[in-house]
């Protein structure tokens, strides 16, 4: 059996990186031979489409997991990049909310749909924009919260808040649950408020903020619309390489043994 690790990719600010980082991020571990798992949380879709799942292919997904309990192992897709399976998402997850508010256990579905699953190394959940009952089940189920923040002048105002949330949940649903690491995205060194940011959550997070920064990269918005992670698209364009050096500082930190 594997011992499994589960991560929120979480931020409550639309745009800042999110479902870039779980896609190449979880490529570039199953690049490293781990067992991979990313789970679509957000009813955009845009992790599926992302991986080239058409909107006919995402009938039976996380929706029917949260709502119906059933089993991932019953949803699971399998991708064309070794080691790396994909739960997808629909626009059904928009009711959830509603479907789920008079049950008690409403922020538990995930985690004990997982309870039973152990043949993957890591399992990344692509969190959307908001702090909804989605979110509150992923980070029920996770045991730490992997936060993209795009350096610009808000981004610190929305982290304190983000954090927050994060210790109450460690201190009530969730004591497994930590910050995993912050990493910064769309990082542009030729812009002075980029290197401010960084020098400030830096500051004010240490050695919870990833060495590795993602540069604005073209390369990395184009590949969803041919359906493939940057790191089959080009992997040789800068953000490849640099969700390549997150993937390995990543496993380092978790005692990953690469071959
Ligand atoms: N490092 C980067 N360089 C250039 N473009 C990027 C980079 N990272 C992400 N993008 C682009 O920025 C947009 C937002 O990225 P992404 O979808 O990953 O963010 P998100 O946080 O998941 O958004 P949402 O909150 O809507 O789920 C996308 O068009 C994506 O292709
Ligand atoms: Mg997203």
């Amino acid at each position: 059996m594997i011992k499994k690790k589960i991560y929120s990719v979480i931020n409550q600010k639309g745009g800042v990186g999110k479902t870039t980082t779980t896609i190449n991020l979880g490529t570039a571990m199953a690049a490293c031979d781990a067992k991979v798992l990313l789970i679509d949380m957000d009813p955009q879709g845009n992790l599926s489409t992302g991986l080239g799942v058409p909107p006919i292919n995402r009938a039976t997904g996380i929706y029917n997991i949260l709502t119906s309990n059933k089993k991932i192992q019953d949803c699971l897709l399998k991708t064309e990049i070794p080691n790396l399976d994909l739960v997808t998402a629909n626009d059904d997850l928009l009711g959830v909310e509603i479907e789920l508010s008079s049950s008690d256990d409403r922020a538990l579905r995930l985690k004990k749909a997982l309870e039973g699953v152990n043949n993957y190394d890591f399992i990344l959940l692509d969190c959307p924009p908001a702090l909804n009952i989605i979110t509150l089940n992923a980070l029920a189920a996770s045991d730490g919260a992997l936060v993209p923040l795009q350096a610009e002048f808000y981004a610190l105002e929305g982290l304190s808040q983000l954090l927050k949330t994060i210790k109450s949940i460690s201190s009530t649903v969730n004591s497994r649950l930590k910050l995993s690491g912050v990493v910064l995205t769309m990082f542009d060194k030729r812009n002075n408020l980029s290197v401010q940011v960084e020098e400030d959550v830096r500051g004010y997070l240490g050695g919870d903020v990833f060495l590795t920064k993602i540069p604005r990269n073209i390369r990395l918005s184009e590949a969803p619309s041919h359906g493939l992670p940057a790191l089959i698209y080009d992997h040789k364009c800068t953000g490849s390489k640099a969700y390549i050096d997150l993937a390995r500082e990543f496993l380092k930190r978790e005692g990953w043994k690469f071959k």
